[in-house]
Order: C-alpha cells, then structure tokens, then sequence
C-alpha cells in the first residue's frame, strides 16, 4: 500500500466542522452517508479562496471564462476530449443545472428515464418539477452493472424521450463503456430522445472515464453534461458547476433556461472550480489512488469483520454499494444500533434495494474500520 495519500483530519476536528456531514446527527453517529469527502482540499484552492477573502473579492459572479479554458485544459488531458468551451452554462451546482434544463424544456407530467438504483437527489429534483421518473433499472448481476439498452428502447417507444444518467454511476461506481454510450446516444438520436449526463464523479475514476458527449454526433447531438468540480475537489458548499453542450441541437435547449443560473451561482465556487481543473491534478491523483486503497481496505475488513455484507470496488468515486441481504440488520437498525449512517437502499430507488446500503469511503480507513467494527458488534 502506498504512502503517498490525501489526509484526513482526526475524527475530533471532523466533528468540528460545520458541513450538513457533520452536523445532521448527534456526535455518537458516525456519519458515511452523503457524499463529502473527509479529506483536506488541494493547497492551490485553499490558497484561492484566502486570496479572494483577504482581497475582500467576495462580490458576485460576472464572466468567467477561466472555467471553460479551464475544463478545456482538463477534458483534454484527462479523457483526450476536446469541448467546445463556448458552450459552457455556469449553474449553481448540478441539482439546479438539472432542474432549470428539465424546467425549460419539459412540463409537468412528463416521464424522466433513471436507471436504479441511482443517486436519490435525481427523485428530488423531479419530485420539485412534478416530473415522474421512469425506472429503466441497470442490469446487474453479482455486483456488476450495466445499462440496459433494451430498456431504453421501450421506454423511448413509450414517449419517454429525456434521459437522466448518472455516469460515472453513483452507487454503483460504474464507468460505463464507449460502446455502451455510443449504443444509447444512437438509439437516442433515431427516437429524437435527450441524454442529461451528469459527470460530476468523473474526474475521480480510476477506469478510464468516457465523456457521453465523446462518443460521437449521435452523442452531440443528443446529449448535455452536467457537471462541477464540487465532488471530486470536495466543494460542494462553494456552490458552482456547469452545463456543457456540443451541438446546435442542444445549445438550443440550454439557451431556453434562465440566465440567473449563473447569477445565483458563486464567485469562490466559479473561480475555484477553474483552480481545480487547472492545477490540482497532482491532488487529484493522489485521492484517486487513496480512495482506490481505501476500497481495497473496505472489502479485506469486510471479511474480517463482516463476512456476510458483500461489496464491490468501485470504478469511480467514493461510494460502496453494500449487499447487506444476510446481515440481519436493515440500514435503519445499522443507524439507531450501530450509531453508523449509511445511505438506506431504498432512498436510491424503492424498496427493490432494500437488501442495500451505501457508505462514503472518503475517508481515513481508521473511520471505515471503526464504521464496520460498530455494525458487525451491534448484531
Ligand atoms: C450523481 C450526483 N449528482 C449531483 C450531486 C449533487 O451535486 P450538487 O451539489 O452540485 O447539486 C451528487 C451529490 O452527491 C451526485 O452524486
């Protein structure tokens, strides 16, 4: 195992901090549900933000081409895509990048095709617009998972015609392949269908990440990303992120939305995210190979400790998804007996995933032992 890795303060100064993580729940919980990560930010964005506070430069957002230059840089370097940087839309963060797409281009009563079980916000944000989800589930098979293309047909046949895929795919962890991608923009583009692809996991992927927007015009003419700096750089109170289109056909749809997304969104968080994507790479690098380790630790200390809940390493990110059919205890009971809170199955898409639960592995492995230790003594 390597040493060179992204560190994470004591559990006491975690307790300190003032983020949703740590202070939704009283401090005997051990908090590994929503998705932040416990480690300290990249020095470059740190140094940023005192700059611009010390400057007193704390005023709002006006143009800010640095972020688009800056993805640019990033895309090409990382994934070998180039984007057309004059497409790119600041929004506040990806729940509102998604919301004012789906406000402006659908109505309520409409159908959004989610692939379960999925990240539980995508309900949140269509329960805000009163658009329903229909469920298009990955198929999925002792821990592996892929899209359903099949599923994807029918429901475009069904007048369903926007998509909401989460790749890289929290919980799952999924990077899904070209080929995958390729084979659903195709089918989009022949039904006339739209694929919102949020990435904001991505730049964490251990596989090699595929942009939904690379995988050729059939891809560019179907799809927008939506993205931001906030879960892989570990930002998300800094509130900015983007939407990114590469074709006529879309942009038009980005320009229907209101131009306060980028009003509302903030200047520390804008010039941030231009930061994160210029010169943190090395950072970047180094939590991504922690983050791997930690995985690898997560599974090994399931079998020492928790023989009977089962797992997968994950291709992207920082969440596990854990099968924890034959544990004897629902994610409930983890919470009120073992004081650890995961991300009940259930919240990813109904109670088809109440045999699951997910757990932030952002952390030290010190916290991931003592988050197992505390469920596998509590049953
Ligand atoms: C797939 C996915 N999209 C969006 C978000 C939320 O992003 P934001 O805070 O930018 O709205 C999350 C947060 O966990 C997520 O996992």
């Amino acid at each position: 195992m390597s040493d060179n890795q992204t560190s994470t303060p004591p559990l006491s100064d975690l307790y300190s901090r003032h983020s949703s993580k740590w202070r939704r729940f009283d401090a005997d919980v051990l908090p590994l549900h929503v998705a932040e990560m416990d480690f300290e930010i990249a020095e470059p964005i740190r140094d940023l933000i005192i700059d611009f506070t010390k400057r007193s430069d704390l005023g709002y957002l006006g143009p800010v081409p640095e972020v688009a230059k800056a993805f640019e840089g990033f895309a090409k370097r990382h994934w070998d895509w180039q984007i057309d940087p004059s497409q790119l839309k600041i929004a506040t963060d990806v729940g509102v990048a998604a919301v004012e797409f789906l406000r402006a281009n659908l109505h309520p009563g409409d159908r959004v095709v989610v692939t379960t079980p999925v990240y539980s916000g995508f309900f949140e944000w269509l329960k805000e617009l009163r658009i329903e989800p229909f469920d298009v589930p990955l198929i999925t098979g002792n821990h592996e998972y892929r899209l359903d293309l099949e599923g994807f047909e029918r429901a475009f046949q069904a007048g369903h015609l926007t998509v909401l895929l989460c790749n890289p795919h929290n919980p799952v962890g999924r990077v899904f392949s070209r080929e995958e991608l390729t084979a659903l923009a195709e089918l989009a583009q022949r039904y006339g269908a739209t694929v919102i692809s949020d990435e904001i996991h991505a730049p964490l992927s251990v596989e090699k990440f595929v942009p939904y927007l690379s995988c050729g015009p059939a891809a560019e003419a179907t799809g927008v990303c939506i993205t931001s700096s906030s879960k892989s750089f570990n930002l998300a109170g800094l509130k900015a992120a983007f939407l990114l289109t590469q074709g006529p056909e879309m942009a038009a749809k980005t320009a229907k939305m209101p131009i306060g997304t980028h009003w509302r969104s903030s200047i520390l968080g804008a010039f941030a995210m231009a930061e994160a994507f210029t010169s943190c790479d090395t950072w970047l690098a180094t939590t991504v190979e922690t983050i791997h380790e930690n995985a690898k630790h997560l599974l090994a200390e399931l079998e020492r400790l928790l023989p009977e809940v089962t797992s997968h390493i994950p291709e992207s990110g920082y969440l596990a998804w854990l099968d924890i059919t034959n544990l004897g205890l629902t994610s409930e009971e983890i919470f009120t007996k073992a004081k650890v809170a995961l991300v009940p199955g259930p919240d990813m898409g109904g109670e088809n995933y109440k045999n699951f639960a997910r757990i932030n592995i952002g952390t030290s492995r010190a916290i991931i032992t003592e988050g197992l230790t505390r469920i596998a003594n509590s049953r």
